[in-house]
């Protein structure tokens, strides 16, 4: 099974410096590595052009929670694909905190990726504080379930489900293996309920993020517990980002 590794560029790169990133990496060849950018608007179309004619997907990292009209500033889901984009992050920690994201508009937006078949690259974590008060679990599960409260026919539906604990992401702390694997029983009981038993397994990639690099990567190829990487710092340096794709390409479990 191939591993999925992104690329979440954050709010960094000019449109030249995307472009270049992506002709770069274009030219390696993994069999065992599924990768995806995730490149600022600006620079979507542009890199949907250098990514022509490879399999690398290219994801936005945000939509707008209402398909179109009286919403200044933000992007709509049409627009992304338009721009040449496969998948979109959803959710993402940063969003929720600092821009005061609820699950309610994460909802709105998980719909209308699905409703224009973009591949949602949904984001959950607990904070350091809740992970602290043991509300882990249900942090999780509120995410999980308010996230997807207006998504119909769920259990049709594939996705990317990225775990990124808050307290892991930019910090050089990750989660030890054996939280993981508890944090992927949670969450797989969350979607049993959800869409029934066979849902997780058959429709669900699930994914880490949270200061994952070069140094750490290998730690969590070790058993099958996830299916590949949400990777930001790391990622920045189309050399590391290569280079971490080279270990999961090479990795013998
Ligand atoms: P990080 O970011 O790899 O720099 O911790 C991951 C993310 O925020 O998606």
């Amino acid at each position: 099974m191939k591993k999925i590794l992104i690329a979440n560029w954050k709010m960094n790169k000019s449109i030249e410096d995307s472009v270049a990133y992506a002709k770069k990496i274009k030219k390696e060849k993994f069999s065992k590595v599924d990768l995806s950018l995730a490149a600022s608007f600006t620079s979507l179309e542009a890199v949907a052009k250098a990514l022509q004619k490879s399999e690398i997907k290219l994801a936005a990292q945000n939509i707008g929670h209402l398909e179109s009209g009286s919403l200044t500033g933000e992007v709509s889901v049409d627009m992304i694909k338009e721009a040449g984009c496969s998948q979109v992050i959803i959710g993402h920690s940063e969003r929720r905190i600092l821009l005061n994201e609820t699950n309610e508009l994460i909802s709105q937006k998980l719909k209308l990726a699905y409703a224009k078949n973009i591949m949602p690259i949904f984001c959950v974590g607990e904070t350091k504080e809740e992970k602290q008060n043991n509300q882990r679990d249900s942090v999780l599960v509120q995410q999980i379930k308010q996230g997807l409260s207006q998504v119909p026919d769920l259990a049709q539906k594939k996705m990317i489900l990225a775990y990124e604990p808050v307290w892991a992401i930019g910090s050089g702390q990750i989660v030890d293996l054996a939280d993981l694997q508890e944090v992927k029983r949670v969450v797989k009981r969350a979607f049993s309920l959800l869409a029934g038993n066979q849902y997780f397994e058959e429709k669900v990639k699930f994914i880490y993020g949270g200061s994952v690099d070069l140094d750490n990567v290998a730690n969590f190829l070790t058993d099958d517990t996830i299916d590949g990487f949400l990777v930001g710092g790391a990622s920045l340096a189309v050399e590391n980002f290569i280079s971490l794709a080279e270990i999961i390409e090479n990795f013998n479990s």
